[in-house]
């Protein structure tokens, strides 16, 4: 019988899927960060943040969530093309965001690509969700990395 729409967390066995499903999504941008060892590194520091959405065993959304301690970051929410419009991104949103105010967590951050025109839609009609007009984001890698 076909499943749809379970909601379950992230393991490390999921990572092949996930990285497929990142590389054949546009606006997903996949980083060394993304490769195996990281991946469980990441899921190992934030238990139980990160989920996604299976239909007939396979991921088809999913969301990686972590905090600081203090701030909440969302990376690599996704809804493989077909099954958008339905919610799912909804779901996985509601859903990390409650697991971290759990923690007391109770704000979050998420960068959005500038040329992610779905990914801005989205974040533009969430209600309570402010798109910042006084910060701008710099970044910078260990020395040596
Ligand atoms: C952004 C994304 C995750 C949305 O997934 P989704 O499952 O379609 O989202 P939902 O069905 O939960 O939609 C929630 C709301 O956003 C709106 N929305 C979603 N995509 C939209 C779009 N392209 N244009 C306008 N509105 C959009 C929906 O209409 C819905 O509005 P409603 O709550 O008023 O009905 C999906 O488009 C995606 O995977 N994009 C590519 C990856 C990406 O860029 N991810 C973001 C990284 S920050």
């Amino acid at each position: 019988m076909p499943t749809f729409g379970h909601m379950r967390e992230i393991v490390t066995t999921d990572h092949a899927a996930l990285l497929a499903l990142w590389l054949r999504t546009p606006g997903i941008q996949v980083r060394d960060e993304d490769a195996y060892a990281p991946f469980c590194a990441y899921l190992a520091r934030n238990p139980g943040l990160s989920l996604l959405i299976e239909a007939d065993g396979q991921p088809i959304a999913c969301l990686m969530a972590g905090h600081d301690g203090r701030r909440g970051y969302l990376q690599h929410l996704l809804v493989d093309e077909a099954w958008r419009g339905r919610g799912l991104a909804t779901r996985l949103l509601d859903e990390a965001l409650r697991r971290l105010a759990v923690l007391g967590i109770h704000k979050s951050h998420v960068f959005v690509l500038r040329d992610a025109p779905d990914a801005l839609a989205f974040w533009r009609g969430r209600g309570g969700w402010g798109e910042r007009q006084d910060i701008e984001v710099f970044s910078t890698r260990a020395v040596g990395a």
